[in-house]
């Protein structure tokens, strides 16, 4: 059976993951995969989760199934976190799913059972894992204009004439906040375009909210995301808990779905959940219950969106901080964009020789396409760091 098939690529980040780990340097640094380290260098739990994992340790009564949309509490919870009161909830569904690649690709599934093959707008470049689950799922796959190479910021002009063209029968994948890979991002003002094109088009507008309250704080974080769902009949959302609530492995995420209408919304669910029964009918709870019992309760809510902010203040200083050590001890601002950057990365622009002298020179492991993720910069070695990368593209 077996020999038919041939080896497949490898994942470029979770590979480096690897290579990282089996490098014996004490002085190496990791830039690589997207999760949050503190100080230590450790990704830590967070004090909210490991208080509420105490809760249901006590409390827990029962291991028996979910059921297929998951734990109520916690897709009740996150609509509020998400949406608020923007949306009337009747047009509105949600799904509990392994993270936010599982939210993707039962949301992917289900675009494909609504517009088999249709084509999945995503932008240049995005987050490498997109392609493959548009693909799997049996969407085409085609990007519109995003990252400006020269002064690494966002080609909106580009980007909103290839939106303009499109019809109704396309979906755009549009970054919530925090671009994954670039680290820019579009401002308020350009969100209201893009949700005045995609009003206008037609074009069902898919959501990947992963890094909620990593950019600019949870409200500020939103934004794109409200804006769009208000201007538009029909849109989705893939949310993963995974780096604000720290829950990595725990694979906690949610799917929703906004219908034009509670009846149309009634009918889409069914085929969602009938997607996820035909594929791992149901999801586990652990992480769900972690996040309902915090968003429930006042005090862990507070603890939680503290330790939020002292995460995203965190990235942000050490964006400033390399940023300008590059800029002093190069005299030249060309890494400046490094602090106008929100969320976990930035694509720095390296040529990938640069990236691998890094790696094998310095220990400095990026991704191949010089995406640095800004929470694993060690605060003492924003010098070292700076002067690698100074003398690595001299
Ligand atoms: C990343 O982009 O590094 C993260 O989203 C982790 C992953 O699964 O790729």
């Amino acid at each position: 059976m077996f020999e038919t098939l041939t080896k497949a690529p490898g994942d470029k980040i979770l590979a480096l993951m690897g290579e990282y780990a089996a490098d014996p340097r004490p002085t190496k640094i990791d830039l690589g995969v997207g999760v949050y380290k503190d100080e230590a260098g450790v990704t830590p739990i967070m004090s909210a989760v490991k208080k509420a994992e105490q809760r249901i340790l006590a409390q827990g009564k029962t291991k028996t199934y979910l059921g297929i949309a998951g734990n109520k509490g916690f897709g009740a919870a996150v609509l509020d976190l998400v949406l608020g009161d923007t949306l009337d909830r009747s047009r509105v569904r949600i799904a509990q799913a392994p993270g936010g690649t599982g939210s993707l690709w039962v949301l992917m599934q289900l675009v494909n059972r609504a517009r088999p093959g249709a084509t999945i707008w995503v932008s240049d470049p995005t987050w490498p894992n997109h392609n493959p689950i548009a693909e799997n799922s049996g969407l085409v796959v085609k990007t519109y204009p995003y990252f400006d190479a020269e002064t690494r910021g966002v080609r909106f002009e580009e980007m909103l004439a290839t939106l303009d063209g499109l019809g109704k029968d396309d979906v755009v994948l549009l970054h919530g906040c925090c671009h994954n890979p670039t680290g820019a991002n579009l401002t308020n003002a350009q969100w209201d375009q893009v949700a005045a094109s995609l009003a206008k088009t037609g074009a069902l507008p898919f959501i990947d909210l992963a890094y909620l309250g990593f950019g600019d704080g949870l409200a500020a974080d939103a934004y794109g995301t409200l804006k769009v769902v208000s201007a538009v009949p029909e849109a989705l959302i893939a949310f993963s808990g995974s780096k604000n609530f720290g829950l990595y492995r725990e694979r906690i995420g949610a799917a929703i779905l906004i219908a034009r209408d509670a009846a149309q919304a009634d009918i889409t669910q069914s085929q969602l959940l009938n997607i996820i029964r035909g594929s791992y009918s149901q999801p586990p709870d652990h992480g769900a219950e972690i996040i309902r019992t915090i968003l429930e309760d006042a005090e862990l809510r507070s603890e939680w969106e503290a330790e939020l902010d002292l995460m995203r203040n965190r990235m942000i200083r050490l964006r400033e901080k390399l940023s300008t050590a590059i800029r002093t001890k190069s005299n030249a601002a060309d890494f400046d964009f490094i602090a106008a950057h929100r969320g976990m990365f930035s694509l720095l622009g390296l040529e990938n020789a640069v990236v691998e002298h890094l790696k094998a020179a310095n220990g400095i492991y990026m991704i191949g396409d010089s995406r640095i993720n800004v929470a694993g910069i060690p605060e003492d070695r924003v010098d070292d760091l700076a002067e690698a990368m100074l003398a690595a593209i001299k």
